[in-house]
């Protein structure tokens, strides 16, 4: 049962473009925690290793990320306007957003130092605060004992198309063909790999938001608050 005198978390994990960030911030915002996007802090580690040359013909230099990982620090900048993520200080939350980044960071995530390095970052971030915490692993393995679980799911081509007026909107001259197999792909490969795999955590609650709008989506969370028997 979530009890306000103490820091509680919540965990979102579920697959690429399903509206996590949204459902994720205003969660944030309505309990007035903190909000992480785990995606974020993988992507800055991934625009890292591609600034670094260790992604040569779809491989990961494993023993030189290994080594230069030390030097890859990896942090937010909340402002007035929003959250940004900051790599060695630098603000690249536009570049993390791109496709070529998009398209490397299941080959970075799946290694295991990457992971073990994150997960131990993404545990030291909730220790003094109570955190929305999105991703796939963050209820199976960062926060296992997490007080909320969801795991957001909604139909592929529902996810592709909102990906894609995305990046149209920010102006990425991209086809809907190539963000939808850059989805699906991830699925796969985030589903499939060895490393904590994308997979629901058997005591979380599924949101389905195929034909959801985020207010509806908050409605079904104030729902959820409101019935104690579905959380821990
Ligand atoms: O949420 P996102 O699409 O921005 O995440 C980018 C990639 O990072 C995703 O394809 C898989 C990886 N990721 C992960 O392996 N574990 C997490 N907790 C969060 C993201």
């Amino acid at each position: 049962m979530v009890s306000p005198d103490r820091n509680i978390i919540i965990a979102i994990d579920g697959y690429s473009s399903c509206g996590k960030s949204t459902f994720a911030r205003a969660i944030a915002e309505r309990m007035n925690i903190t909000w992480i996007d785990s995606g974020a802090m993988y992507r800055a580690v991934t625009l890292a290793c591609m600034e670094r040359g260790l992604i040569r013909e779809g491989k990961l230099d494993e023993e030189r990320i290994e080594k230069e990982l030390k030097d890859i620090h990896i942090s937010f900048a909340r402002t007035g306007e929003g959250t940004l993520t900051l790599l060695n200080g630098a603000d690249v939350e536009e570049k993390i957003r791109s496709i070529e980044v998009s398209s490397n960071v299941s080959l970075v995530s799946k290694s295991g130092p990457v992971r073990r390095k994150l997960v131990s970052l993404q545990r030291e971030m909730a220790i003094n605060q109570s955190v929305v915490m999105e991703g796939r692993d963050i209820g199976t393995v960062v926060f296992p004992h997490a007080d909320i679980k969801i795991f957001m799911t909604a139909d592929p081509e529902i996810r592709a198309g909102r990906r894609y007026r995305e990046l149209r909107k920010k102006g990425t001259e991209v086809g809907f063909r190539e963000v939808r197999n850059n989805l699906i792909e991830r699925d796969r490969l985030d589903a499939t790999r060895s490393e904590s795999p994308l997979t629901r955590a058997p005591d979380s609650v599924v949101l389905d938001n195929s034909y959801m709008t985020p207010r509806q989506q908050l409605v079904w969370f104030e729902d959820l608050l409101s019935k104690p028997e579905s959380l821990k």
